[in-house]
């Protein structure tokens, strides 16, 4: 193999056309076209071209390796190692959800237990929940620290949480833009390049995934989201960096509020070790206890736990997100006083249904667009949004509602919101006479094979 790729490389039209006609793709021909999308070298319609012939004609593992290397490669990937911590840099990513806080109590759990964090967050996307939305709601939280100040918070606290700056995987920025208007998103292989690309470039020794499946899940079918999690379990363990990938229920909210203080203020419930065995703290606790394993913290599952457990009913987890919020500007006294500064919205009502029930199914997606119809979430990429809004106390698969029971509590900007709102809300869960349970809440899990 060449180590001057480019020196070597096919024209981009050739490598279309062994695509276009089912032929394998060299791993150093994947490097050099991938390097000049990220150089502009190669044109939109080049690009596009490309992804609709992989989303027609699939890749091989080999193949996505290459394209997820060549895309984390394809700007800065973070160094750790100048920095001498004592413990592995672990992260998380999520096809992302509704009520999905779970990142929020992870990542400072975690460090409270010895794994270093450096967790780059997006913006709520479509109808699911972003966690640097969520943060925002804290006064002062500036999630774009430069990059030194970004390592020295990793270091000083175990944990940061932050948005993409900088030179992170820019091949994946212009091919996911064209893919966006080219009918290429729903590709397997697409999708975990361009995921992994970017969570790899952070320099990680261990990655968990979570893969919703559901109402509310990123992917359409659960085959195809078990499929996803699998390809990126192996991909990102073949790149190099051993992934753990879970399945996960998203039928329902997974906490029972969606918005972005009032996940907030759930957050700050959790990690004071109250509900410690909801279903988001499940969840949280099963992908903490991956990251633990592989970042060789704990021996085993029991081990994991144990720590974990002492983690939280010692404070040391919401001590860990404390200092997370003052480091990165947010008020030092944020946990003893979130009231004094989370936004609260104008109108609070409880949603009532329609008839009395028992909750049997959630379309979860339709909550999710509920919250971001409030002002909760964005319509378009620049728009700026209400951090007070969305739902609290929303019911779960299995519980009973009636005239006195409210589905949910809405908090809105105004009456006409909360109405719409309150109407989307009983559209979105059936009510019937039989009693209901949830699906399993932890589906499946892939460990990834080198
Ligand atoms: N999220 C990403 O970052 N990339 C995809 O392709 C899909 C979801």
């Amino acid at each position: 193999m060449s180590t001057n790729a480019s020196h070597h490389a096919l024209l981009p039209q050739e490598l279309i056309r062994l695509k276009r006609d089912g032929q394998p793709l060299p791993a150093e021909e994947i490097k050099a076209f991938v390097q000049g999308i990220a150089d502009d070298r190669i044109s939109d319609a080049q690009i596009g071209a490309f992804t609709m012939a992989v989303f027609l004609n699939g890749m091989s593992r080999e193949e996505v390796v290459a394209l997820t290397t060549a895309t984390r490669d394809s700007g800065h990937v973070m160094r750790w190692d100048a920095l001498n911590l004592h413990g592995p840099i672990v992260d998380k990513h999520s096809t992302g959800g509704v009520g999905d806080l779970v990142s929020l109590v992870l990542g400072p759990w975690v460090a409270a237990c010895g794994a270093f964090v450096p967790m780059i967050s997006g913006r709520g996307l479509g109808h699911t929940g972003g966690t640097l939305d969520k943060l925002e709601s804290i006064p002062g939280y500036a999630p774009y620290p430069a990059p030194e100040r970004f390592s020295e918070v990793v270091k000083s606290t175990g944990v940061a949480i932050i948005g993409q700056t900088g030179n992170l995987a820019p091949a994946d920025k212009r091919i996911y833009g064209v893919r966006d208007v080219t009918a290429t998103v729903e590709s397997i292989p697409l999708i975990t390049a361009s995921i992994l690309g970017k969570k790899l470039a952070s320099g990680l020794d261990a990655l968990v995934m979570d893969v919703k499946v559901g109402s509310g899940a990123f992917m359409p079918t659960p085959e195809k989201s078990r499929e996803l999690a699998k390809s990126i379990a192996n991909v990102a363990t073949q790149a190099g960096t051993p992934t753990t990938a879970l399945l996960t229920d998203m039928s329902q909210p997974l906490a029972p509020c969606a918005g972005n203080a009032v996940e907030i203020v759930e957050t700050l419930t959790l990690l004071r070790g109250e509900r410690s065995n909801s279903r988001v703290m499940q969840v949280t606790r099963e992908l903490a206890v991956e990251m633990l394993i592989a970042g060789k913290l704990a021996a085993n599952r029991e081990d994991a736990l144990a720590q974990l457990e002492k983690a939280l009913t010692s404070g040391a987890a919401a001590e860990v997100f404390a200092r997370m919020v003052r480091e990165l500007g947010g008020p030092a006294d944020f946990m003893e006083r979130s009231n004094n500064y989370l936004a609260t919205a104008p109108v609070i009502q409880a949603v009532y249904p329609e008839q009395s029930g028992i909750v049997q199914r959630f379309d979860t997606r339709a909550v999710g667009m509920s919250v971001v119809e409030l002002g909760g979430g964005r319509l378009r990429n620049d728009a700026s949004i209400d951090h007070s809004v969305g739902f609290s106390d929303i019911v779960a698969i299995g519980d009973h509602v009636d005239s006195q029971r409210p589905l949910a509590i809405v908090h809105a900007r105004s009456e006409e919101a909360a109405a719409r709102a309150a109407a989307q809300l009983r559209a979105a869960i059936t009510l019937g006479a039989e009693t209901a349970d949830a699906d399993t809440l932890l589906q499946e899990t892939f460990r990834g094979e080198a």
